[in-house]
């Protein structure tokens, strides 16, 4: 197949799409010559405490810079996903619990019971101390609570960092400390694919590196041992009796809704922040535009609530918009490759949002396991997280949407706050590789290294010109490093981290990160985080970490190690070393392969070439281009000997 195969919009979605193509070229003009109008018309998706006159307030330049939105406009998120919802489908299901065995029943959760759970909730971390403002860390698994804590948070103004609960005890505490929160919400365990995971036990063990932590709530999940400390509270023994009426606290637009940790090129994760009204107007605006949602649709977006995608398409986008939304706690291959799609049939779901490493995974199992399921409900596909290579869009096309589904190809990043490019089911044909077009709202060039516009087709790094109202607000606690981060590289202009191409028609193909970082599994990791990592141990002199492809993660890990004087580079360290990285971040951090490597190839001035890494990481040893600048030319023979097939 090649880039040049184009799937027309299906007949069933010409009939019944909102957008067809001509509605999105008008809306896209709309927004473009008038921003102002269009996001104050749009605002009026949301429910206002007080209603904003102002859209966007932003200049990207060095001198001004500022980025606001709905500045006098005032909401609370959580009344927005619930209260209102309560008079007219207070009776409909929000959220349908999947646990992660499938003998155990599924639970669920009417827009009224949500109410009263997320009440409760918010009453209990008040009577914690928790007041608007306060930095709440949340560190639990897909259970239903994961959604009452986060939506808690929002009713109170507190601010909330989700902390994904595959990562170790360091990057917990990392996480409270650097966002100064004294509360964190747990779980005795996690359970996944059968197993479970120590969720309590690594926080006990964050505890110890994070002074500030002053009171855990744990969620009581498998009901597996765990030691209460003084600073521990059972969230069933304290919520007993509390009251399911808490009022919802009136925020201004721009006040703070969560931060959630993402891993950058350079340094630690930056704690991304995201405000109240922008953010929640791009979730629902979103989700409701790329997945034409309606009353109606059950909607599954099978992420993590610890990454952005699961904060934005299980949880606001769809509430906002007062959908059902399928919440699953465990793995779309266990037990076996069907059980992802015997979700689909059990709850008609009906858009299935989930990641290409995902669709590759189910895909060496065979087709089987699908089409021994039945999948009528599926109308809408979504792929997002990493570029979907054409076999895994064809599969997930033909075999898992039996050709009848578009598949909604989502670029965006936790930065922006919701999707960006995507087609429409009712407007764009589908080119499998390509995230099409952007929404309208989203202005994008295409820039070379020097900042210079390309225009027509051309491949080159992405930017976006324009503001939009879901675009990350700072960098928690550094908003020189957000400045520096995003906006230094091209004047004026964010700057995505993306590669990116763009054909004759106008459709954008996201190519991967040009920085260093690494798309493992759609997950982001800083080579510089494994690297950190790396160095920390005892034996390890330095390392070098680079990106490599891999036939189900995307890209996997490759990492270079040279070690200290006099200590031998055995199997068993080679074991200890990747089981180190593995405690000090989490199992996705855990380099695919490890050579120990007498000496990294520097320039004289000392800087390590990646080009050369990446190339040996790759296989592609015949193309190393010029090594004569090296400061030993001979170290590249050794790497190339030594490199792990
Ligand atoms: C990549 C996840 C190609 C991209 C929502 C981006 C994609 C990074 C796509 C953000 C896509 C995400 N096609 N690449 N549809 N979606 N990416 O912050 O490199 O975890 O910069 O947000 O994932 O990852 P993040």
């Amino acid at each position: 197949m090649t880039e040049q195969t184009i799937f027309p919009v299906t007949n069933a979605w010409a009939k019944q799409a909102r957008i067809d193509r001509a509605g999105y070229d008008a809306m896209y003009e709309a927004a473009t010559t008038n921003p102002g109008s269009f996001w104050l018309d749009q605002a009026q998706r949301l429910t206002w405490t007080k209603m904003p006159t102002i859209a966007g307030d932003w200049s990207f330049g060095k001198k001004d810079f500022h980025i606001k939105w709905f500045e006098d406009g005032e909401l609370n998120v959580a009344a927005n996903c619930l209260d209102r919802h309560l008079d007219s489908r207070g009776d409909q299901i929000a959220i349908i619990w999947e646990p992660d065995s499938p003998d155990a029943e599924p639970r669920r959760f009417t827009y009224r019971e949500l109410h009263a759970e997320v009440c409760r909730f918010a009453n209990v971390l008040t009577a914690q101390g928790v007041v608007k403002g306060d930095r709440v860390t949340i560190y639990l698994p897909m259970i239903p609570e994961a959604a009452f804590a986060v939506l808690a948070c929002a009713r109170l103004g507190a601010v909330h960092s989700v902390v994904f609960g595959g990562f170790s005890p360091e990057a917990i505490a990392g996480r409270i400390e650097d966002c100064g929160s004294k509360i964190v919400i747990t779980a005795d365990e996690g359970r996944r694919g059968g197993k479970t995971i120590p969720l309590k036990a690594n926080v006990d063990a964050a505890a110890a590196r994070a002074p500030g932590l002053e009171r855990v709530v744990v969620v009581q999940s498998t009901g597996g041992d765990v030691t209460m400390h003084p600073r521990d509270v059972w969230y069933h023994e304290i919520a007993g009796g509390v009251s399911v009426d808490c009022p919802a606290v009136s925020v201004n637009a721009e006040d703070p809704l969560f931060v959630l940790y993402t891993s950058g090129s350079t340094g630690k994760p930056k704690g991304v922040l995201h405000t109240s009204g922008g953010y929640l107007l791009w979730a629902a605006y979103t989700h409701e535009m790329a997945f034409d949602y309606r009353a109606g649709d059950v909607f599954w977006c099978a992420a993590d609530i610890g990454w952005v995608t699961g904060h934005t398409y299980i949880l606001y986008g769809p509430l906002a918009n007062g959908a059902t939304t399928v919440m699953y706690e465990g793995l779309p291959n266990w037990p076996d490759a069907s059980r992802i799609w015997q979700i689909v049939d059990h709850h008609q779901v009906h858009t299935l949002f989930t990641a290409p490493t995902v669709l590759r995974a189910l895909m060496k199992e065979g087709d089987d396991y699908v089409t021994r399921t039945d999948r009528s409900s599926l109308k809408l596909l979504g792929s997002v997280g990493e570029p979907i290579n054409p076999e895994a869009w064809r599969w997930y096309h033909d075999v898992a949407g039996g050709g009848r589904a578009p598949i909604i190809d989502a670029w965006w990043q936790t930065e922006t706050g919701g999707i960006m490019i995507c087609p429409l089911p009712g407007a764009t044909a589908l080119k499998p590789g390509s995230a099409t077009k952007p929404l309208p709202g989203v202005t994008l060039q295409l820039v070379d290294e020097k900042g210079g516009v390309l225009t027509g087709p051309a491949e080159g790094n992405l930017v976006v010109t324009h503001s939009w109202p879901g675009q990350m607000r700072t960098v928690w606690g550094d908003h020189e490093r957000f400045f520096q981060t995003y906006f230094s590289t091209y004047e004026g202009k964010y700057f995505t981290g993306d590669g990116c191409r763009c054909d004759g028609d106008g459709y954008y193909w996201i190519t991967g990160r040009v920085d260093d970082v690494i798309n493992v599994s759609g997950h982001r990791m800083g080579t510089a985080e494994v690297e950190s990592a790396l160095v920390l141990h005892k034996h390890v002199a330095e390392a070098a970490v680079v990106g490599m492809p891999h036939d189900v993660k995307g890209q996997g890990i490759y990492a270079y190690v040279t070690l200290n004087d006099g200590v031998e580079g055995g199997s068993d360290l080679h074991d200890e070393l990747r089981a180190w990285v593995r405690n000090e971040i989490g199992p996705i951090a855990t380099p695919d392969k490890l050579q120990f490597a007498p000496a990294l190839p520097k320039t004289r001035s000392g800087k390590i070439m990646r080009r050369i890494l990446r190339k040996i990481a790759e296989g592609d040893t015949s193309s190393l281009g010029d090594t004569s600048t090296l400061a030993d030319p001979g170290v590249v023979d050794e790497l190339v000997a030594g490199r792990i097939a």
